[in-house]
């Protein structure tokens, strides 16, 4: 071996090992409470957000070009196209603004603090929209995208598609039509999947984020349509949420409907009233994750069933009423609750939720490799996956109201031993 190739060997080692070990372990034990009475909060928050801007987000995109292993999937995505790089950003607790999901395409287009317009029609949000174009879908995962594993994409011919493209590139969709605001991840639970212990933004953290939405937040929501509040922390669990939501009084905001997705622990009809909601709320999702208290209690750490069972019952009145046009409950399907799963759909139709929504837990940087494991049903080396397999077959699970996400994909995957 030469001197050169030894060196970019043990270079690419290094990185490797920089990529591999280090910032996981870091994020890890930033996480701890100890770490952060040491440091200081704010100093934590800054190195943890460098490190997953840098290092893990390099590692989600390897992931996601790994996963684009599947030939009948890069088959059907050749006719297909997808309207969200042409209709919308989402936004990040690090600072960063994507044109989908960032798990379903971990490549941003910017920092949220950029200029409006120069964000929307940047470098990246141009080079992601070719990708739809070309039917490469090159930036997307094809695991974890529900609309690509369940092949409920649009044609590219078909009309609708075009004219969406036409918008984009005649001017007319001058910003985003829709936002989804996940930038704070404040939240009044500490649910397992989730983190490790309850966050919630300190006041000069809030500060800032308050200044953002003067400067970003409500000029992209003047031309916005929707906005989704939130896939980060929770809509009525922050203070700077709920102060945005406040600000949305007056009638700068005349076309705007707002998206909400909650544990649903403080949406009660006065939490309803204190944000002036009423008419403006066009769909609800709560998170519940399990049918039976003691389940509950555990993964949705520091809820209260009862109090949820209250909470649901004003929402089925909002939805029965049609004050809201859509209500859906949503379960992180884990080992510690996918024996409900038949349950939770009954729960669901108690509660007049029009859809119930699963999704397999996905891995996050706060769980060791073990932690994983044992919570991720779906792996055949799983001791209970056997059983996991049989609940699917529940005839509860094939109503037509029921979303069960990308967790047919991973049992599908797992069948025909493709590594997800
Ligand atoms: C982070 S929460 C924010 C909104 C709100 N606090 C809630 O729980 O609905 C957004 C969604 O992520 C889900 N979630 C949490 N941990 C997850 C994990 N490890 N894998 C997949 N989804 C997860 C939640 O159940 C919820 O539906
Ligand atoms: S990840 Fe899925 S939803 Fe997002 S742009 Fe790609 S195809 Fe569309
Ligand atoms: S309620 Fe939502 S944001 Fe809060 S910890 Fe649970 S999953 Fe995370």
């Amino acid at each position: 071996m030469s001197e050169t190739e030894f060196a970019m060997r043990l270079g690419a080692w290094f990185v490797d090992f920089v990529d591999h070990l280090v910032p996981k372990r870091l994020l890890r034990l930033l996480a701890h409470p100890k770490f952060h009475a040491l440091i200081g909060a704010e100093r934590i928050e800054a190195i943890g957000g460098w490190i997953d801007n840098t290092f893990m987000l390099k590692r989600r995109q390897k992931r996601c070009r790994e996963q684009q292993n599947d030939q009948s999937t890069k088959d059907y995505l050749e006719s297909r196209f997808c309207a969200n790089p042409f209709r919308m950003i989402e936004t990040t607790p690090t600072g960063l603004a994507y044109v989908c999901c960032p798990i379903w395409l971990p490549t941003p287009i910017g920092r949220l603090d950029t200029e409006p317009e120069r964000l929307w029609n940047g470098d990246a949000a141009t080079r992601i929209r070719e990708s739809i174009l070309d039917g490469s879908f090159r930036y997307c995962s094809h695991l974890h995208c529900p609309a690509i594993t369940g092949r409920t994409l649009p044609s590219r011919d078909a009309p609708e598609s075009r004219a969406i493209v036409e918008r984009y590139e005649t001017g007319l969709a001058r910003l985003p039509e829709h936002l989804v605001l996940s930038h704070d991840k404040s939240c009044n639970l500490s649910c397992p999947s989730c983190r490790s212990s309850v966050y919630m933004a300190d006041s000069r953290k809030q500060e800032r984020l308050d200044e953002l939405s003067e400067r970003t937040l409500l000029p992209l929501m003047r031309e916005a349509k929707s906005a989704m509040i939130t896939g980060s922390g929770d809509p009525f669990g922050s203070k700077h949420f709920r102060n945005l939501i406040k600000r949305l009084n007056g009638g700068d905001f005349p076309q705007l409907r707002l998206e909400l997705i909650s544990n649903g622990q403080l949406l009660d009809r006065r939490g309803w009233g204190e944000l002036n909601l009423r008419n403006r709320v066009r769909y609800v999702q709560i998170s519940i994750d399990a049918a039976q208290a003691s389940t509950y209690a555990v993964v949705r750490r520091g809820g209260d069933f009862r109090r949820l069972r209250r909470n649901l019952a004003f929402l089925r009145e909002l939805r029965t009423s049609g004050e809201i046009g859509r209500l859906e409950f949503s379960m992180v399907v884990q080992t510690l609750n996918y024996r409900e799963m038949p349950a939770f759909v009954k729960l669901g139709e108690e509660f007049a939720a029009d859809s119930i929504i699963f999704n397999m837990i996905r891995q996050r940087d706060i769980f060791s490799r073990e932690e994983y494991l044992e919570a991720f049903i779906g792996s055949p080396d799983h001791p209970q996956y056997d059983a996991f397999v049989e609940t699917l077959k529940a005839p509860e699970l094939s109503q037509p109201n029921v979303q069960i996400g990308n967790v047919l994909e991973y049992v599908k995957r797992a069948q025909a031993g493709v590594a997800v």
